[in-house]
This record gives structure tokens, sequence and C-alpha cells, in this order.
């Protein structure tokens, strides 16, 4: 990795979010590194991600006084710095001293929320100690209904925003690279006991979930039009597009190229979230402009913890902001609304899309 250096720079000395990638690299062991990186089978759905945003380019529009940008955003009805949002990793302990709360701590002091996954260390209760921000919490089902129930519970007793079920799981794929590695992820038998109540999910809960709590609920892992427009009847206040960066079903479309239909069949009756394969602020204006209103970053988020703690997370939050306000501007754009699907033209990618096409100097 000729990026990366003998000795960690303090984070503030990071230029470039390609040495962020090339420190974490060097600071991760095998097993850990194989876990973050990889997904499913041939990994053709982790490309697809990237191929997606690659097959975008910008159509730029200038001489439109852009001195002043604004490029925060919004959850739930409160001001974020970007319009991003901490994807829920589990196992996040494997990537940084303090897992979750040190996740949760980038996340306030940068100013943009944190999905807190159900099967990372610390827990709930921990984690919304650790720091005062806006967060949600994501479950994966490992129970009955009043299992859930008591999750909700807890989550509206902790200053959560919304609950989210992520519904791209109903098993657990084959992670080869994991799986060639024999990598075992130290949590993964508390993770898997009770995996049949996540396999045994149906609409039937969404609507439970819709008509018993007032917490906003999120589905994540939605893939299609179809879903999308049944999430909307069901009362879903976010749709949060995603294949779980690839590491699901293997051989799905990328994110950036199915948000189009979802965004068109919603049609502004629930927000629409979107990740997979975002590393870049080029890639956060995309989805915006094709009508996205929050992206998630999962493997870019870790790459951050991984490369310097809670400071390394900050620095590449500050490094993405740079990008995204660099590029609305050179697209004459001073806020968010003003972004259309016309910024946008199809074009091909330039390198082989991987995860990491997006860094080509590593
Ligand atoms: C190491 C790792 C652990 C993850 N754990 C969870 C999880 O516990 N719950 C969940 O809903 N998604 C999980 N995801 C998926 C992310 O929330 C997100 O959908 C995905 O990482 C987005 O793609 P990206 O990594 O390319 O940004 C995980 C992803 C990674 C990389």
């Amino acid at each position: 990795m000729p990026l990366a250096r003998q000795n960690a720079p303090h984070p503030q000395e990071f230029l470039t979010l390609q040495e962020i990638v090339a420190a974490a690299r060097a600071s991760l062991a095998p097993g850990p590194w194989s876990y973050l990186v990889g997904g499913a089978e041939t990994e053709t759905t982790v490309r697809r991600n990237r191929q997606a945003l690659d097959s975008l380019a910008f159509r730029p529009r200038v001489l439109r006084d852009v001195s002043q940008i604004d490029s925060s955003g919004m959850f739930f009805g409160e001001k974020t710095r970007l319009p991003i949002l901490l994807a829920p990793i589990g196992g996040l302990e494997s990537f940084a001293e303090g897992g979750a709360a040190a996740a949760a701590r980038a996340a306030a002091e940068f100013g943009i929320p944190q999905m807190l996954s159900s099967v990372c260390q610390p827990g709930l209760e921990e984690s919304a100690a650790a720091a005062q921000t806006l967060r949600a919490f994501q479950l994966y089902v490992r129970g009955d209904d009043a299992w859930v129930d008591d999750w909700v519970r807890r989550a509206k007793d902790h200053g959560f925003h919304a609950f989210c079920l992520t519904v791209d799981v109903a098993l657990y794929s084959r992670r080869e690279r994991d799986l060639v590695g024999r990598f075992v992820k130290p949590w993964r038998a508390r993770a898997a006991e009770g995996a049949g109540f996540q396999a045994a999910l149906s609409w039937d809960q969404v609507k439970r979930f819709k008509d018993k709590h007032d917490l906003p609920l999120i589905l994540k892992g939605i893939a299609t039009a179809e879903d999308a427009q049944l999430a909307v009847e069901h009362g879903v206040e976010v749709v949060y597009v995603s294949n779980h960066g690839g590491r699901q079903l293997d051989h799905g479309l990328g994110t950036a190229a199915v948000l189009p239909e979802i965004i068109s069949t919603v049609k502004g009756k629930a927000e629409v979230w979107v990740d997979g394969g975002f590393m870049r602020g080029t890639d956060v204006v995309k989805a915006v402009a094709l009508g996205a209103g929050t992206v998630g970053i999962g493997r870019l988020a870790c790459l951050g913890l991984a490369a310097a703690g809670v400071p390394g997370l900050v620095r590449t939050l500050e490094l993405l902001e740079e990008e995204i306000r660099t590029c609305l501007g050179l697209l004459g754009a001073t806020s968010w609304a003003q972004l259309t699907p016309a910024h946008l033209a199809a074009a091909s990618p330039v390198s082989t899309p991987d995860t990491f096409s997006a860094f080509p100097l590593l």
C-alpha cells in the first residue's frame, strides 16, 4: 500500500480519503479487513453498486453565483451538517476501540445522525449514553412480537428518533472471504440465535408495527419499485434503498440504478434514503440529484474509524464535506433543492468498478 505511512499521522494531516483508506488497511488484521470489504459469493452486487455510481456523469451549469453553499441535511425535522447517515454496522467494535460508542461520538462531534445496529457493542443503552446525537435504532428480528416491542420501548426511552427493520436478511448470505479465511466473527453465534424469526418476517409485521407504535419506521433493504409501493401503502416513513452493501443477495442491481424507479413510485409519500458503495462526495451528490433525501455510509465510516478512531471518522466526514461542497459549487448549485436529474447523464465507467475503484491512488 504505497499511501500507508510508517507512523500514523495526526488525523488532521489526512488530506484525502485515499490516505484514510490506506491507513485503515494498514491497521486492520486480515480477518476484520476481509469481513469489512467483502460481499456475498461472487461480489457482483458489491461491484454493481460502484458500477451504478460510476455510470453517472455530471452536467454542470455555470455562472450561477455559488459563493454561498448550504450543504446541510434534515433528519426527522432536525437540521444536520450533511444529508449523510452512519449506516448500521454490526461488530463496529472490530474496527475501533469503543465500537458503537465511538461512532456515536464522531456523529455527534461532526453533526450527522447515527443508526445503531442491534448486533453491536456496546449496546443500546450504553451507546445512547456515550453521546448526544441524532439517532435511529436498527433491529435484526430474533424474537416474537413481544421481543420486538421491548426493543421499541428501549429505543424510545433512550431518545432514538426512529426504528429500522432491515429486510434484506431473511437468510444470512455466504460471505466467501470470511469462509475461505476461516474468519468467525466473535459475535456470530449470538447474532444467529433466533434467526428463524427474521426469516419468517412478512408485511403483517410491518402493519402490526405501524398499528402499535408511533416511532417513525424505516424499512432498510428495499430494492424494487414493487416493494417501495407496498412500504408506502403500509405508511412506512422511510424507504431505505439498500442491498446491504452487496453483502446479502448476490447478482443484484446497484442501488443507484434502482433509485429512479423507486423515487418515481414513492412520489414523495415517504422519504427515500440510499446506501451501497458511497465513498466520495460526488457519489452523494449523484444520489441527491436522483431524489434521495439521505445517503448512508457503511464501509467508509468503518475505514475512518479503523484509520484513527473518533478523530479519524470526523476527518473522513470533513473530507467528504469538502468534496460535496466542491462538487455542488462546480455544478452551479448552492443548495440540494437546486439539484435535479438534469445534472446527470449516463456514461461508461472509466475503470473496473469495485469497492476501491473510488481510490485510484491505492
Ligand atoms: C461490516 C459491516 C457490518 C454491517 N452490519 C449491518 C447491520 O448490523 N445491520 C444492517 O442493517 N446493515 C449492516 N450492514 C450494511 C450497512 O448498513 C450498509 O447497508 C452498507 O454497508 C452500505 O454499503 P457500503 O458499505 O458500501 O457503504 C453492514 C455492513 C458492513 C460493511
